[in-house]
C-alpha cells in the first residue's frame, strides 16, 4: 500500500462508476442486509436525530430513507460524482466531498454515525484512529451501523471494480479484529454477524455491526 495513492484509486474509483453503481444500489431487492440493519437502527433513533453516513454513496437508498424518516442526515464521501448525485436524490440532506480521515466533526454532535459499504476502500491501519473519532463526535449512548469486511485481506487493487470496468483498492480485518478494535475504540455491540449475501455483484459477506458509545 505504500506506494500507493489509495484515496485518488477510490475517489476516481467511485466516480467513474457513480451513474452504474446508483443504478443497481438504488433498485429494491427482497432480503436485502441493507435493509434489515438500516431498520435496526432507525428502530432505535429518536425522531429528529442527526445521523453521519460516512462514504454516503449516491444518497439512495440509505440516506433517502433516514430523512425520509424524518432524520437529518450528513453525509461525506470521497468522490465528487457520488456526492453530485446525493445532493441531487435527497435535497434536504447536507451532503460534503472529502475523505472521512480529514472529515472535521463537532465533539458529540451525531446521534448516530453509519458506514455501509466503505470501511473496505479506507486504509486498515487508519480504523483506530477513525473509531476513536467516531467515539467523539457521537454523544454518549450514540449509535453505530457499520457492514465491514469479514475476512482478513491486505490491501489490493481490484480489477473491474464490481464488474463496470474500472480499478478500486479494497481491504479489512477478520470479524473478530474488527470487533475488538471497535471495543477499544469504546463501542458496546449490541447485534454483530458475518451476514453472506446474493448482492447484485456476485455473493458477498460482510460483517454487520449495530452497537452504542459506550
Ligand atoms: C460501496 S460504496 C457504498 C455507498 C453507500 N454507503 C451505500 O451503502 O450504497 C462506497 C462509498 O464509500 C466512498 N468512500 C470510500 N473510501 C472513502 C473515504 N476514505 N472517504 C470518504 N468516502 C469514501 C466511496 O466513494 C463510495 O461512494
Amino acid at each position: 500500500m505504500n506506494n500507493v495513492d489509495v484515496a485518488a484509486i477510490v475517489r476516481d474509483g467511485y466516480d467513474q462508476i457513480a451513474e452504474q453503481y446508483m443504478a443497481v444500489i438504488s433498485r429494491p431487492r427482497s432480503a436485502d442486509p441493507r435493509d434489515v440493519w438500516t431498520g435496526h437502527l432507525l428502530q432505535r433513533l429518536a425522531p429528529g436525530s442527526t445521523v453521519l453516513d460516512l462514504g454516503c454513496g449516491p444518497g439512495v437508498p440509505t440516506a433517502a430513507a433516514f430523512v425520509g424518516a424524518g432524520h437529518r442526515v450528513v453525509g461525506v464521501d470521497i468522490s465528487p460524482g457520488q456526492i453530485g448525485l446525493a445532493r441531487r436524490n435527497v435535497p434536504a440532506g447536507s451532503f460534503h466531498v472529502g475523505d472521512v480521515m480529514e472529515f472535521a466533526g463537532e465533539e458529540g454532535s451525531f446521534d448516530a454515525v453509519m458506514a455501509l459499504y466503505s470501511l473496505t476502500h479506507v486504509p486498515r491501519d487508519r480504523y483506530t484512529t477513525l473509531f476513536a473519532r467516531l467515539v467523539e463526535w457521537l454523544r454518549p449512548g450514540g449509535w453505530l451501523l457499520a457492514s465491514m469486511g469479514a475476512s482478513d485481506e491486505p490491501g489490493w487493487n481490484e480489477e473491474d471494480f464490481l464488474g463496470f470496468g474500472h480499478d478500486n483498492w479494497t481491504n479489512g480485518y477478520d470479524a473478530p479484529t474488527n470487533r475488538r478494535l471497535l471495543d477499544e475504540a469504546g463501542f458496546d455491540l449490541e447485534m454483530a454477524e458475518i451476514v453472506a449475501d446474493d448482492t447484485p455483484f456476485g455473493p458477498e459477506r460482510w460483517f454487520w455491526v449495530l452497537g452504542h458509545r459506550r
